[in-house]
């Protein structure tokens, strides 16, 4: 695993965006798995910009996200097709009939599941999926207890995931329990992860998934097991990691950074 620890949150989210630009333009045809969540809000602006100043083309990509709300209409407004909408497919030239979510309202959530793994499967697997943490230690909704092994499935939400998510919610109590989500096999099945975390809530969370040994109690510790990791956390998110300083001297001096060493 690649660790970066950036100073600001700021700095974070653009380093992110520019190695998700570097990599498209490496690639036209791209397959992007992506997230949502507030973290990513800043990221999704930063592409947006990129791609209007003419510094990365989405014209061929294609998407799949992480997640989705079982029960909510695309149009609802926390749906997180509402969501990568807003953030990002209005904003940059890409074809949105190539863009992806499970079908929240789809009445045969198995065979939705199913469907939504063999796409991946069909396109020759995710080139890199963006991921975030959630204070359960989720990746996707993949909350503690969920396997390895996971492929896409309906998911039934702990309390730490619903008390994060219900504040988007009004009434809160709204929000539905379950949900749409990526296996952790699935995520890991993606050629290169690119994990952005950021802020004081998290850190405490990123140090037992980045540091501590694997489990399924935190199923962001199975990127453990990936070959190509790559984290980027600011400042706050990586206070509690114990090797922080050696992350940053690795960052600062393996050539093999050399092009963002000064972003
Ligand atoms: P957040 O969510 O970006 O809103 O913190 C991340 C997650 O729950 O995975």
């Amino acid at each position: 695993m690649d660790v970066i620890i950036c100073k600001t949150s700021a700095d974070a989210e653009k380093l992110t965006a520019r190695m998700i630009a570097d990599a498209i333009n490496a690639k036209p045809e791209f397959k992007l798995g992506l997230a949502t969540g507030a973290t990513m809000e800043n990221v999704y602006a930063e592409l947006s910009r990129l791609n209007q100043a003419g510094e990365v083309d989405f014209s061929q990509v294609r998407s799949w996200n992480l997640d989705e709300y079982a029960g909510l209409a695309p149009e609802h407004d926390q749906s997180y097709r509402y969501y990568m909408n807003k953030h990002l497919f209005n904003n940059v030239n890409i074809d949105i009939r190539n863009t992806h979510l499970p079908d929240g309202l789809a009445e045969d959530e198995e065979a939705e599941a199913a469907r939504y793994d063999e796409s991946i499967d069909e396109a020759g697997g995710i080139d890199l999926w963006l991921v975030g943490i959630g204070k359960s230690g989720h990746v996707g909704f993949n909350d503690p207890g969920t396997s390895f092994a996971s492929r896409t499935h309906v998911a039934y939400l702990n309390n730490t995931t619903y008390e994060q998510n219900k504040i988007y919610f009004n009434p809160p109590e709204s929000m539905p329990r379950r949900a749409y989500t990526a296996g952790v096999g699935t995520v890991l099945d993606a050629k290169k992860v690119l994990q952005l975390i950021t802020g004081e809530r998290k850190a405490a969370i990123a140090a037992a998934a980045i540091e501590g040994p694997m489990t399924a109690m935190i199923s962001s510790s199975a990127l453990q097991l990936h070959p190509d990791t790559v984290i980027i956390l600011d400042e706050a998110a990586a206070a509690d990691l114990k090797l922080k300083d050696f992350y940053k001297e690795v960052f600062e001096n393996d050539p093999k950074w050399a092009k963002y060493q000064n972003a």
